[in-house]
């Protein structure tokens, strides 16, 4: 027999001066292989066309769809019913600017963290559409797609106390990001130049390893490892510029 689920859902419209932030119950049958991003359409279909989410892809790969289900955040796209109790409660994601309901911005959020980051190849090489590809190792080109998978959906940075707490930290998506660039040969970077991005509190020093960003990557990106790597070559980097030797004063 099929289940009857019961969804509780937050509602808040932040344009509407007469909103207010409440949950709203809708109750929907259980269908085979249902996931929530269906649920919710079914919900909004049949029974309030006001109720708001985003997604684009269906197939956990816009990274739109982030929510928070049942205390965790999580892909609607991804999150089948059947893995979930009855009663199923959703939340938009943290940290990130409301839009309405379970809709959040994390477009603007992601732009200003990549500019701050700097999450570009820097090269003074210039652009020639002509060239053959530069070659470059299997094992490194696969080290490097690793990272590249992130889909910027925000789930990690939802799931961090430290970004829940402190708006300036750039969280673990950033972190991956330029350990992605440190990989890669192409970008010219130095080392101290790295350092000047993450090497902070605001960057791999503000981590306080609380784990749930690995957790819930919907794309099981493995974070713990680079934020490991990252710290231990900043501390390195740092503890090289305390101890060089400094230069001699002229005259
Ligand atoms: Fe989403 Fe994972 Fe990318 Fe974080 S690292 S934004 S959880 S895909
Ligand atoms: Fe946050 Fe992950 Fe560090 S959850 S504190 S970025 S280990
Ligand atoms: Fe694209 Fe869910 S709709 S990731």
């Amino acid at each position: 027999m099929s289940r009857q689920l019961k969804f509780n859902i937050f509602r808040y419209n932040p344009q509407d001066p007469d909103s207010v932030p409440h949950t709203d119950t809708f109750l929907l049958e259980e269908t085979p292989s249902l996931t929530l991003f269906i649920a919710l359409n079914k919900i909004r279909e049949e029974q309030d066309p006001s109720l708001q989410f985003d997604f684009a892809c269906r197939m956990a790969i816009c990274g739109s769809c982030g929510m928070v289900i049942n205390g965790r955040p999580g892909l609607a796209c991804k999150t089948l019913t059947e893995e979930l109790p009855e009663e199923i409660t959703l939340m938009p994601l943290p940290v990130f600017e409301l839009v309405g309901d379970l809709s959040v911005d994390t477009g603007s959020w992601f732009r200003t963290t990549n500019t701050k980051i700097e999450s570009w190849i820097h090269t003074d090489k210039e652009f020639d559409p002509n060239a053959i590809e530069e070659r470059m190792e299997n094992d490194l080109a696969n080290a490097i797609f690793e990272l590249e998978r992130c889909i910027e959906c925000g789930c990690c940075v939802a799931a961090c106390g430290t970004a829940n707490m402190r708006d300036d930290f750039i969280g673990a998506f950033a972190l991956n990001r330029i350990a992605r660039f440190m990989l890669d040969p192409r970008d010219e970077r130095s080392e101290n130049d790295y350092f000047d991005v993450v090497g902070t509190d605001q960057g791999v020093f503000g981590c306080m390893g609380l784990l749930a960003c690995e957790d819930v990557c919907p794309r099981e990106i493995p974070l713990q490892d680079q934020l490991g790597i990252l710290r231990r070559k900043m501390g390195f980097i740092g503890l090289k510029n305390i101890f060089k030797p400094k230069a001699k004063a002229v005259g």
